[in-house]
């Protein structure tokens, strides 16, 4: 299995931090922020890994992570991405690399208080098809939100003024290499970019998406708030551990923090 951490667009939603950097290389606590997606695919014993880059600062990725030394890596990929074409977009610039292989795919400002280990190794079962992972969070509408059967995704909305559900689908997916083929009939959403959401959505028409929830606390941090609460929840209980043992339900942590 491969990796992928998309790093790239404009971080219009952190103006003006990003005005003159990319999103990805600004501090979360005491790393920058890729740090943790890598580490977050490292720890799934994923070492052959794809940069996606775009925007502001794409050589800074380089200067900063250089072979993947910080991470026990031998090698590092890198790739750049022109424009604003969206997620699905950045991912489709990875064809080449991932071959035939499937991939673990990890958005860069996506960061998590524990490890995938267990769900990439479950996905490693499944044999093919998609998995994505699920966190109940108290916002939803600010996510992509799954309405469920059970242990049936029915459907996936992006942002959805109603959600069906109070779980919000996390930035890390697994595909098989269908995916590129299902990311060339994409169609641009109305904010014109080439939603995951239609990928995952792809594979739910065909039956073939399972889902898991994610252990420990999950956030993003590509706004003011996220990257604030992000930056607390680590500096209070750190990142990407190994072993969950002894980890606090979210809203503890989070009081404890003041986040
Ligand atoms: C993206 C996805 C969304 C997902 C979120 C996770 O949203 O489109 O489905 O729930 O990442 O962080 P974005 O933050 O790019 O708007």
């Amino acid at each position: 299995m491969k990796g992928i951490v998309l790093a790239g667009g404009l971080g219009a939603r952190l103006r003006p931090l990003t005005a003159v950097t990319n999103k990805h290389l600004l501090p979360v606590y005491d790393k920058p922020m890729i740090y943790y997606p890598v580490r977050t695919l490292v720890n799934a014993g994923i070492t052959d890994i794809m940069i996606v880059t775009g925007g502001n600062s794409a050589g800074d990725f380089l200067k900063l992570l250089k072979n993947g030394r910080d991470f026990g890596l031998k090698h590092l990929n890198y790739t750049y991405q022109e424009g604003e074409g969206g997620i699905a977009a950045a991912l489709s610039l990875c064809e080449d690399f991932a071959d035939t292989d499937p991939v673990c795919v990890v958005l860069g400002d996506n960061i998590i208080e524990g490890n995938i280990r267990a769900q990439v190794a479950s996905y490693r079962r499944q044999g093919g098809g998609a998995k994505i992972l699920l966190k109940r969070v108290p916002d939803p509408q600010r996510f992509g939100v799954p309405a469920l059967d059970g242990r049936r995704v029915v459907r996936i909305e992006e942002k959805p003024a109603e959600p069906k559900s109070d779980y919000a689908v996390v930035g890390i997916y697994m595909y098989d290499a269908e995916v590129f083929r299902i990311i060339k009939t994409l169609k641009p959403s109305q904010r014109d970019e080439l939603e995951i959401t239609d990928v995952n959505n792809a594979y739910v028409a065909r039956g073939a998406m399972t889902w898991d929830e994610l252990e420990g606390w999950w956030s993003d941090a590509g706004t003011f708030e996220s990257l604030l609460r992000a930056s607390r929840l680590v500096a209070a209980t750190g990142a990407n551990k190994l072993d969950m043992d002894g980890a606090k339900p979210e809203e503890e942590v989070l009081n404890a923090a003041g986040a």
